[in-house]
Protein backbone atom coordinates (compact mmCIF):
# COMPACT_ATOMS: atom_id res chain seq x y z
CA UNK A 1 0.00 0.00 0.00
CA UNK A 2 1.33 3.71 -0.79
CA UNK A 3 0.30 7.06 0.10
CA UNK A 4 -1.52 9.24 -2.31
CA UNK A 5 0.31 11.94 -0.41
CA UNK A 6 4.44 12.39 -1.42
CA UNK A 7 2.73 15.21 -4.24
CA UNK A 8 1.77 16.88 -0.44
CA UNK A 9 5.16 16.21 1.00
CA UNK A 10 6.72 19.56 1.20
CA UNK A 11 10.02 17.45 0.20
CA UNK A 12 7.96 15.82 -3.08
CA UNK A 13 8.97 17.41 -6.19
CA UNK A 14 11.76 15.09 -6.80
CA UNK A 15 9.81 11.78 -5.95
CA UNK A 16 8.29 10.06 -8.61
CA UNK A 17 6.66 7.39 -6.43
CA UNK A 18 4.87 7.48 -3.48
CA UNK A 19 5.94 6.48 -0.36
CA UNK A 20 5.11 3.31 1.05
CA UNK A 21 2.43 3.54 4.15
CA UNK A 22 5.33 1.04 5.87
CA UNK A 23 7.55 3.44 5.40
CA UNK A 24 5.57 6.32 6.56
CA UNK A 25 4.55 4.80 9.17
CA UNK A 26 8.70 3.90 10.41
CA UNK A 27 10.26 7.37 10.13
CA UNK A 28 6.96 9.61 11.25
CA UNK A 29 8.27 10.88 14.56
CA UNK A 30 4.92 13.46 14.69
CA UNK A 31 3.26 10.86 17.44
CA UNK A 32 5.83 11.94 20.15
CA UNK A 33 7.48 15.59 18.74
CA UNK A 34 4.31 17.18 18.25
CA UNK A 35 4.76 18.17 21.81
CA UNK A 36 6.97 20.36 20.62
CA UNK A 37 4.69 22.78 18.67
CA UNK A 38 4.87 25.50 21.26
CA UNK A 39 8.09 25.99 20.68
CA UNK A 40 8.34 25.34 16.57
CA UNK A 41 5.89 28.40 16.28
CA UNK A 42 7.46 30.22 18.42
CA UNK A 43 10.60 30.02 16.24
CA UNK A 44 8.85 30.05 13.33
CA UNK A 45 7.04 33.49 14.58
CA UNK A 46 10.56 35.04 15.34
CA UNK A 47 11.84 33.28 12.30
CA UNK A 48 8.41 35.28 10.36
CA UNK A 49 9.89 39.00 12.00
CA UNK A 50 13.34 38.69 11.23
CA UNK A 51 12.69 37.93 6.97
CA UNK A 52 10.61 40.97 7.46
CA UNK A 53 13.12 42.96 8.90
CA UNK A 54 15.63 41.99 6.62
CA UNK A 55 13.49 42.48 3.77
CA UNK A 56 13.11 38.81 2.53
CA UNK A 57 9.44 38.77 2.84
CA UNK A 58 7.16 41.81 2.64
CA UNK A 59 5.79 42.80 6.16
CA UNK A 60 1.79 42.21 4.76
CA UNK A 61 3.52 38.33 4.60
CA UNK A 62 4.81 38.18 7.60
CA UNK A 63 1.96 39.63 9.59
CA UNK A 64 -0.32 36.76 7.80
CA UNK A 65 2.29 33.90 8.07
CA UNK A 66 2.32 35.05 12.10
CA UNK A 67 -1.85 35.15 12.24
CA UNK A 68 -1.86 31.83 10.56
CA UNK A 69 0.68 29.95 12.69
CA UNK A 70 -1.46 31.85 16.27
CA UNK A 71 -4.22 30.28 14.81
CA UNK A 72 -3.11 26.84 14.83
CA UNK A 73 -1.46 27.54 17.96
CA UNK A 74 -5.17 27.79 19.30
CA UNK A 75 -6.25 25.26 17.30
CA UNK A 76 -3.49 22.10 18.46
CA UNK A 77 -4.35 23.97 21.97
CA UNK A 78 -8.36 22.98 21.90
CA UNK A 79 -7.54 19.67 20.30
CA UNK A 80 -9.09 20.56 16.86
CA UNK A 81 -6.03 20.07 15.22
CA UNK A 82 -5.24 16.95 13.37
CA UNK A 83 -1.93 15.31 13.11
CA UNK A 84 -1.01 13.67 10.15
CA UNK A 85 1.41 10.51 9.67
CA UNK A 86 2.10 11.57 6.06
CA UNK A 87 3.69 14.31 6.89
CA UNK A 88 6.08 13.31 8.90
CA UNK A 89 6.41 15.49 11.71
CA UNK A 90 5.54 18.39 13.42
CA UNK A 91 7.32 20.86 11.41
CA UNK A 92 6.11 19.33 8.45
CA UNK A 93 2.40 18.95 10.14
CA UNK A 94 2.10 22.75 10.97
CA UNK A 95 3.93 24.14 7.74
CA UNK A 96 1.19 22.27 5.69
CA UNK A 97 -1.65 23.63 7.81
CA UNK A 98 -0.32 27.16 7.51
CA UNK A 99 -0.01 26.87 3.40
CA UNK A 100 -3.57 25.38 3.84
CA UNK A 101 -5.11 28.51 5.94
CA UNK A 102 -3.52 31.26 4.60
CA UNK A 103 -2.54 30.15 0.76
CA UNK A 104 0.87 30.42 -1.37
CA UNK A 105 2.64 33.31 1.05
CA UNK A 106 2.94 30.67 3.62
CA UNK A 107 5.29 28.39 1.40
CA UNK A 108 7.29 31.49 2.07
CA UNK A 109 7.77 30.64 5.77
CA UNK A 110 10.66 28.39 5.33
CA UNK A 111 12.88 30.69 3.77
CA UNK A 112 16.54 30.20 5.27
CA UNK A 113 15.55 27.51 7.46
CA UNK A 114 15.79 23.79 7.05
CA UNK A 115 14.33 21.33 9.38
CA UNK A 116 17.53 20.40 10.67
CA UNK A 117 18.41 23.98 12.45
CA UNK A 118 14.64 24.04 13.07
CA UNK A 119 14.27 21.10 15.41
CA UNK A 120 17.53 21.49 16.98
CA UNK A 121 16.22 25.51 17.70
CA UNK A 122 12.52 23.79 18.95
CA UNK A 123 14.85 21.21 21.11
CA UNK A 124 16.55 23.80 23.02
CA UNK A 125 13.74 26.38 23.23
CA UNK A 126 11.75 23.03 24.98
CA UNK A 127 14.72 21.86 27.16
CA UNK A 128 15.19 25.68 28.30
CA UNK A 129 11.79 25.91 29.44
CA UNK A 130 11.89 21.85 31.08
CA UNK A 131 14.90 23.41 32.83
CA UNK A 132 13.08 26.62 34.20
CA UNK A 133 10.44 24.65 35.60
CA UNK A 134 12.13 21.68 37.33
CA UNK A 135 14.10 24.36 38.84
CA UNK A 136 11.48 25.47 40.48
CA UNK A 137 10.30 22.10 41.45
CA UNK A 138 13.55 21.40 43.00
CA UNK A 139 13.35 24.43 45.23
CA UNK A 140 10.50 23.10 46.46
CA UNK A 141 11.59 19.86 47.34
CA UNK A 142 14.76 21.95 49.16
CA UNK A 143 12.60 24.17 50.60
CA UNK A 144 10.50 20.96 51.86
CA UNK A 145 14.45 19.26 53.09
CA UNK A 146 14.71 22.74 54.85
CA UNK A 147 11.53 22.77 57.13
CA UNK A 148 11.89 19.38 58.07
CA UNK A 149 15.57 20.11 58.92
CA UNK A 150 14.27 22.64 61.18
CA UNK A 151 11.99 20.84 62.99
CA UNK A 152 14.44 18.17 63.44
CA UNK A 153 17.57 20.35 64.06
CA UNK A 154 18.02 19.05 67.56
CA UNK A 155 16.57 15.73 67.10
CA UNK A 156 19.44 12.79 67.73
CA UNK A 157 19.93 9.75 65.39
CA UNK A 158 22.87 7.09 64.53
CA UNK A 159 25.22 8.46 61.82
CA UNK A 160 26.26 5.59 59.84
CA UNK A 161 29.42 4.63 58.00
CA UNK A 162 29.49 1.26 56.42
CA UNK A 163 25.67 1.32 57.13
CA UNK A 164 27.12 0.71 60.50
CA UNK A 165 26.68 3.18 63.50
CA UNK A 166 29.56 5.23 63.75
CA UNK A 167 28.63 8.50 65.37
CA UNK A 168 25.57 10.57 66.66
CA UNK A 169 24.43 13.05 64.27
CA UNK A 170 21.80 15.41 63.81
CA UNK A 171 18.64 13.93 61.82
CA UNK A 172 18.38 18.09 60.53
CA UNK A 173 21.99 17.64 59.88
CA UNK A 174 21.45 14.25 57.66
CA UNK A 175 18.45 16.24 55.64
CA UNK A 176 20.70 18.97 55.31
CA UNK A 177 23.51 16.62 53.55
CA UNK A 178 20.65 15.73 51.00
CA UNK A 179 20.17 19.20 50.63
CA UNK A 180 23.78 19.71 50.12
CA UNK A 181 23.40 17.38 47.28
CA UNK A 182 20.42 18.65 45.42
CA UNK A 183 21.81 22.10 45.83
CA UNK A 184 24.72 21.12 43.40
CA UNK A 185 22.25 19.32 41.26
CA UNK A 186 20.44 22.87 41.01
CA UNK A 187 23.96 24.75 39.65
CA UNK A 188 24.72 22.01 36.97
CA UNK A 189 20.86 22.42 35.86
CA UNK A 190 21.91 25.93 35.89
CA UNK A 191 25.31 25.23 33.93
CA UNK A 192 24.11 23.25 31.47
CA UNK A 193 20.97 26.18 30.97
CA UNK A 194 24.26 28.25 29.40
CA UNK A 195 24.63 25.63 26.76
CA UNK A 196 21.57 24.87 25.70
CA UNK A 197 20.38 28.71 25.43
CA UNK A 198 22.39 29.12 22.50
CA UNK A 199 20.83 29.16 18.73
CA UNK A 200 20.69 26.90 15.57
CA UNK A 201 18.43 28.63 13.31
CA UNK A 202 20.42 29.77 10.13
CA UNK A 203 22.25 26.99 10.49
CA UNK A 204 19.96 25.93 7.58
CA UNK A 205 20.79 22.91 6.23
CA UNK A 206 23.86 22.26 7.41
CA UNK A 207 26.23 25.08 5.40
CA UNK A 208 24.37 28.50 6.32
CA UNK A 209 22.44 30.11 4.00
CA UNK A 210 22.80 32.58 1.47
CA UNK A 211 19.59 35.07 2.60
CA UNK A 212 20.83 37.64 4.41
CA UNK A 213 19.19 36.97 7.35
CA UNK A 214 19.58 38.77 10.88
CA UNK A 215 20.42 35.59 13.23
CA UNK A 216 21.35 37.83 16.23
CA UNK A 217 17.60 39.31 16.18
CA UNK A 218 15.54 35.88 15.80
CA UNK A 219 17.81 35.07 19.11
CA UNK A 220 17.00 38.13 20.77
CA UNK A 221 13.28 37.46 19.98
CA UNK A 222 13.83 33.75 21.19
CA UNK A 223 15.95 35.11 24.39
CA UNK A 224 19.14 33.09 23.20
CA UNK A 225 21.76 34.17 24.73
CA UNK A 226 23.90 34.01 21.84
CA UNK A 227 23.60 32.20 17.96
CA UNK A 228 25.80 28.76 17.45
CA UNK A 229 28.66 29.43 15.85
CA UNK A 230 28.84 26.64 13.02
CA UNK A 231 26.34 25.75 11.28
CA UNK A 232 27.41 21.77 10.77
CA UNK A 233 28.37 21.66 14.48
CA UNK A 234 24.58 23.64 14.69
CA UNK A 235 22.45 21.45 13.34
CA UNK A 236 24.18 18.12 14.07
CA UNK A 237 25.37 17.99 17.63
CA UNK A 238 23.09 16.74 20.58
CA UNK A 239 25.93 17.53 23.54
CA UNK A 240 23.39 19.46 25.26
CA UNK A 241 20.61 16.87 25.67
CA UNK A 242 23.79 14.49 26.69
CA UNK A 243 24.70 16.65 29.10
CA UNK A 244 21.29 17.73 30.42
CA UNK A 245 20.50 14.02 31.09
CA UNK A 246 23.66 13.46 32.48
CA UNK A 247 22.83 15.97 35.10
CA UNK A 248 19.34 14.05 35.50
CA UNK A 249 21.36 10.93 36.11
CA UNK A 250 23.45 12.46 38.87
CA UNK A 251 19.55 13.74 40.31
CA UNK A 252 18.48 10.35 40.16
CA UNK A 253 20.79 9.03 41.41
CA UNK A 254 20.93 11.04 44.86
CA UNK A 255 16.89 10.42 45.18
CA UNK A 256 17.87 6.95 44.57
CA UNK A 257 19.70 7.30 47.68
CA UNK A 258 17.45 9.37 49.91
CA UNK A 259 14.90 6.34 48.84
CA UNK A 260 17.23 3.71 49.72
CA UNK A 261 17.49 5.45 53.24
CA UNK A 262 13.71 6.57 53.17
CA UNK A 263 13.12 2.50 52.59
CA UNK A 264 15.23 1.39 55.49
CA UNK A 265 14.17 3.69 58.18
CA UNK A 266 10.09 3.05 58.02
CA UNK A 267 11.23 -0.81 57.95
CA UNK A 268 10.01 -1.25 61.93
CA UNK A 269 12.93 -2.88 62.44
CA UNK A 270 14.75 0.92 62.33
CA UNK A 271 11.30 2.57 62.91
CA UNK A 272 13.10 5.86 62.72
CA UNK A 273 10.23 7.35 60.18
CA UNK A 274 6.76 6.89 59.02
CA UNK A 275 4.83 8.60 56.04
CA UNK A 276 1.60 9.67 56.05
CA UNK A 277 -0.87 6.57 54.51
CA UNK A 278 -0.93 8.98 51.72
CA UNK A 279 1.94 8.56 50.36
CA UNK A 280 2.27 5.08 51.00
CA UNK A 281 0.83 1.78 49.25
CA UNK A 282 -0.89 -1.60 50.41
CA UNK A 283 0.22 -5.16 49.55
CA UNK A 284 -2.75 -7.28 47.44
CA UNK A 285 -2.27 -10.37 49.63
CA UNK A 286 -0.47 -9.32 53.36
CA UNK A 287 -3.05 -7.06 55.29
CA UNK A 288 -0.28 -5.93 57.51
CA UNK A 289 1.78 -4.04 54.83
CA UNK A 290 2.32 -0.50 53.85
CA UNK A 291 5.07 -0.08 51.49
CA UNK A 292 7.44 2.98 50.97
CA UNK A 293 6.74 2.58 47.21
CA UNK A 294 7.06 6.11 45.70
CA UNK A 295 11.17 6.02 47.41
CA UNK A 296 11.12 2.41 45.38
CA UNK A 297 9.86 3.72 42.68
CA UNK A 298 11.96 6.79 41.95
CA UNK A 299 14.39 4.05 42.93
CA UNK A 300 13.61 2.03 39.82
CA UNK A 301 13.06 5.10 37.81
CA UNK A 302 16.78 5.70 38.15
CA UNK A 303 17.28 3.02 36.22
CA UNK A 304 15.86 4.05 33.04
CA UNK A 305 16.97 7.51 33.56
CA UNK A 306 20.97 6.17 33.21
CA UNK A 307 19.49 4.09 30.32
CA UNK A 308 18.13 7.28 28.37
CA UNK A 309 21.64 8.62 28.97
CA UNK A 310 23.37 5.61 27.97
CA UNK A 311 20.78 5.91 25.12
CA UNK A 312 21.62 9.60 23.69
CA UNK A 313 25.55 8.95 24.16
CA UNK A 314 25.33 6.07 21.81
CA UNK A 315 23.13 8.01 19.67
CA UNK A 316 25.89 10.68 19.13
CA UNK A 317 28.51 7.85 18.83
CA UNK A 318 31.13 8.40 15.75
CA UNK A 319 28.20 9.92 14.13
CA UNK A 320 29.71 12.26 11.51
CA UNK A 321 28.65 15.23 10.51
CA UNK A 322 26.38 16.90 9.94
CA UNK A 323 23.11 16.54 10.58
CA UNK A 324 21.44 12.82 10.57
CA UNK A 325 18.12 11.39 10.58
CA UNK A 326 19.50 9.22 13.61
CA UNK A 327 18.97 12.19 15.73
CA UNK A 328 14.68 11.85 15.62
CA UNK A 329 15.82 9.66 17.86
CA UNK A 330 16.88 12.23 20.52
CA UNK A 331 13.72 13.06 21.48
CA UNK A 332 12.46 9.38 22.64
CA UNK A 333 15.25 9.41 25.32
CA UNK A 334 14.93 13.12 25.99
CA UNK A 335 11.15 13.17 26.80
CA UNK A 336 11.37 10.52 28.52
CA UNK A 337 13.96 11.81 31.19
CA UNK A 338 12.38 15.16 31.44
CA UNK A 339 8.89 13.11 32.32
CA UNK A 340 10.52 11.19 34.59
CA UNK A 341 12.36 13.17 36.57
CA UNK A 342 9.48 15.81 36.95
CA UNK A 343 7.85 13.04 38.17
CA UNK A 344 10.36 11.93 40.78
CA UNK A 345 11.08 15.74 41.51
CA UNK A 346 7.40 16.66 42.09
CA UNK A 347 6.13 13.54 43.55
CA UNK A 348 9.32 13.72 46.51
CA UNK A 349 8.58 16.94 47.49
CA UNK A 350 4.80 16.67 48.01
CA UNK A 351 6.26 13.01 49.99
CA UNK A 352 8.94 15.13 52.46
CA UNK A 353 6.55 17.02 54.43
CA UNK A 354 4.53 13.69 54.98
CA UNK A 355 7.08 12.63 56.50
CA UNK A 356 6.94 11.63 60.32
CA UNK A 357 9.93 10.82 62.91
CA UNK A 358 9.75 8.80 65.73
CA UNK A 359 12.45 10.48 67.69
CA UNK A 360 12.60 8.06 70.45
CA UNK A 361 13.65 5.27 67.92
CA UNK A 362 16.22 7.31 66.24
CA UNK A 363 17.74 8.08 70.05
CA UNK A 364 17.39 4.28 71.44
CA UNK A 365 19.50 3.42 67.82
CA UNK A 366 21.91 6.02 68.44
CA UNK A 367 22.80 4.76 71.91
CA UNK A 368 23.21 0.75 70.95
CA UNK A 369 26.25 1.19 68.68
CA UNK A 370 28.58 2.85 71.28
CA UNK A 371 28.38 5.82 69.34
CA UNK A 372 30.13 8.12 71.20
CA UNK A 373 33.35 6.17 71.20
CA UNK A 374 34.82 8.70 69.50
CA UNK A 375 33.91 11.33 71.85
CA UNK A 376 35.93 9.40 74.81
CA UNK A 377 39.57 9.00 72.64
CA UNK A 378 38.56 12.96 71.59
CA UNK A 379 38.63 13.31 76.11
CA UNK A 380 41.77 11.59 76.27
CA UNK A 381 43.51 13.51 73.84
CA UNK A 382 42.72 16.72 75.00
CA UNK A 383 43.50 15.41 78.34
CA UNK A 384 47.55 15.05 76.59
CA UNK A 385 47.69 10.87 75.08
CA UNK A 386 48.15 10.17 72.05
CA UNK A 387 45.43 9.82 69.29
CA UNK A 388 46.56 6.06 68.40
CA UNK A 389 46.83 5.09 72.08
CA UNK A 390 43.66 6.75 72.98
CA UNK A 391 42.12 4.92 70.21
CA UNK A 392 43.65 1.76 71.62
CA UNK A 393 42.07 3.00 75.07
CA UNK A 394 39.02 2.95 73.81
CA UNK A 395 38.59 0.32 72.01
CA UNK A 396 39.79 -1.68 74.99
CA UNK A 397 36.75 0.24 76.94
CA UNK A 398 34.26 -0.75 74.40
CA UNK A 399 35.10 -4.32 74.47
CA UNK A 400 34.44 -4.31 77.95
CA UNK A 401 31.08 -2.71 77.44
CA UNK A 402 29.96 -4.88 75.48
CA UNK A 403 30.88 -7.86 77.24
CA UNK A 404 29.05 -6.34 80.40
CA UNK A 405 26.25 -5.35 78.12
CA UNK A 406 26.31 -1.88 79.18
CA UNK A 407 26.70 1.56 77.34
CA UNK A 408 29.54 3.94 77.87
CA UNK A 409 27.85 6.26 79.48
CA UNK A 410 26.31 3.37 82.06
CA UNK A 411 30.21 2.59 83.15
CA UNK A 412 31.60 3.89 86.24
CA UNK A 413 34.62 6.14 86.68
CA UNK A 414 36.52 2.88 88.15
CA UNK A 415 35.37 0.46 85.46
CA UNK A 416 36.26 3.46 82.99
CA UNK A 417 39.31 4.05 84.45
CA UNK A 418 41.23 0.51 84.00
CA UNK A 419 41.59 1.24 80.36
CA UNK A 420 41.65 5.50 80.33
CA UNK A 421 43.75 7.03 83.37
CA UNK A 422 42.84 10.12 84.45
CA UNK A 423 39.34 10.57 83.88
CA UNK A 424 37.00 12.74 86.21
CA UNK A 425 33.10 12.95 86.22
CA UNK A 426 33.66 15.69 83.04
CA UNK A 427 33.47 12.63 80.68
CA UNK A 428 30.59 11.45 80.73
CA UNK A 429 28.73 14.36 79.14
CA UNK A 430 30.50 13.54 76.36
CA UNK A 431 29.17 10.30 76.30
CA UNK A 432 25.70 11.46 76.49
CA UNK A 433 24.73 11.80 72.34
CA UNK A 434 23.60 15.42 73.01
CA UNK A 435 27.10 16.05 74.14
CA UNK A 436 28.69 14.58 71.84
CA UNK A 437 26.49 16.60 68.58
CA UNK A 438 26.82 19.67 70.47
CA UNK A 439 30.63 19.56 70.36
CA UNK A 440 30.74 19.25 66.48
CA UNK A 441 30.16 22.99 66.59
CA UNK A 442 32.00 23.79 63.23
CA UNK A 443 30.97 25.12 59.84
CA UNK A 444 29.42 21.97 58.29
CA UNK A 445 29.56 19.89 61.71
CA UNK A 446 26.39 18.26 62.91
CA UNK A 447 25.77 20.32 65.97
CA UNK A 448 22.08 21.80 65.96
CA UNK A 449 23.70 25.19 65.96
CA UNK A 450 25.67 24.64 62.93
CA UNK A 451 22.45 23.01 61.59
CA UNK A 452 20.33 26.24 61.76
CA UNK A 453 23.01 28.09 60.09
CA UNK A 454 23.14 25.95 57.11
CA UNK A 455 19.25 26.29 57.25
CA UNK A 456 19.73 29.69 57.21
CA UNK A 457 22.25 29.86 54.45
CA UNK A 458 20.42 27.02 52.47
CA UNK A 459 16.83 29.34 52.35
CA UNK A 460 19.12 32.01 51.19
CA UNK A 461 20.14 30.06 48.26
CA UNK A 462 16.95 29.81 47.50
CA UNK A 463 15.04 33.03 47.61
CA UNK A 464 18.41 34.30 45.43
N1 LIG B 1 12.02 15.03 12.24
C1 LIG B 1 13.40 15.36 12.13
C2 LIG B 1 14.10 15.18 13.47
O1 LIG B 1 13.45 14.99 14.42
C3 LIG B 1 13.56 16.78 11.69
C4 LIG B 1 14.70 17.04 10.80
C5 LIG B 1 14.60 16.17 9.60
N2 LIG B 1 15.47 16.58 8.57
C6 LIG B 1 15.56 15.87 7.47
N3 LIG B 1 16.28 16.33 6.54
N4 LIG B 1 14.96 14.72 7.34
O2 LIG B 1 15.30 15.18 13.56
Amino acid sequence: MTSKNTSEKPWGGRFIRTTEHSVEKFTEPVSFDHRLYGFDIMGSIAHTRMLARVGVIEDSEAKTIIKGLESIAEDIESGEFEWRTELEDVHMNIESALVKRVGEVGKKLHTGRSRNDQVATDLRLYLREEVDQLQESLHKLMNALCDLAETEADSIMPGFTHLQVAQPVTFGHHLMAWFEMLKRDDERLLDCRRRINRMPLGAAALAGTSYPLDREYTAELLGFDEVAKNSMDAVSDRDFVIEFCATASIIMMHLSRFSEELILWINPMFGFIDIDDAYCTGSSIMPQKKNPDIPELVRGKTARVYGDLMGMLTLMKAQPLAYNRDNQEDKVALFDVVDTLHACISIYAEMVPAISVNRDSMMTAAKQGYATATDLADYLVKAGMAFRDAHEAVGKTVSYAIDKGKELSDLTLDELGQFCPNLDDGIYQYLELTGSVNARDIIGGTAPAQVRKAIASGREYLTK
